[in-house]
């Protein structure tokens, strides 16, 4: 099973020059769906983590399924105005503009070495503010993992210069 056959890229959307990958059709076959979540988790065991960062709102479905799968507790970096307790807030950019994501400090316990993940690495900004987030609250990275990264933003290259270790599935 080609795991790409089922993350088509719409071109143009959500601007003219982005292409979307859609993650629909995974998410719609089990087979599909359980094959990625399988193949992250073998990546993530290359990582010693304790916890995983799912980053709103893509990174909720495979952060939750995952940490489901490994036995591993999850916290949540949400887009703005949505937590009652926010802690901490970083802004970045991304392709189509600009967004913020906050993190309750109660989230997770002190020594919490805490593995981000998220569905797409496009230019690496969410997942570096998700990485500055989880630094201001005192907590260990323990990496980034993705499902898959869109070739050619230096995503990969950003998230190395920022001190990240970071895999994805597919590219
Ligand atoms: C998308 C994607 C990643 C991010 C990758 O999220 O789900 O989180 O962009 O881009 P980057 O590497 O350039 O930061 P987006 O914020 O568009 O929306 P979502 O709420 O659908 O996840
Ligand atoms: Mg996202």
């Amino acid at each position: 099973m080609n795991l790409l056959d089922y993350l088509p890229g719409v071109p143009d959307f959500p601007k003219p020059g982005i292409l979307f990958r859609d993650i629909s059709p995974l998410l719609a076959n089990p087979l599909a769906f359980q094959a990625a979540i399988t193949q992250l988790n073998t990546l993530a065991q290359q990582l010693d983590y304790t916890h995983i960062l799912g980053i709103e709102s893509r990174g909720f479905i495979f952060g939750s399924a995952l940490a489901h799968h490994a036995h591993r507790g999850l916290a949540l970096a949400r887009k703005p105005n949505k937590l009652p307790l926010v802690s901490h807030r970083e802004f970045y950019g991304l392709e189509y503009g600009s967004d913020s994501l906050e993190l309750q400090q109660s989230s997770l316990p002190t020594d919490a070495r805490v593995l981000i993940v998220d569905d797409v690495l496009a230019t690496g900004g969410t997942i570096v503010a998700a990485s500055l987030l989880l630094k201001k609250a005192g907590f260990t990275l323990a990496g980034a993992l993705t499902l898959l990264e869109i070739a050619g933003l230096d995503g990969s290259a950003t998230l190395s210069k920022n001190g990240i270790v970071n895999r994805s599935l597919l590219i």
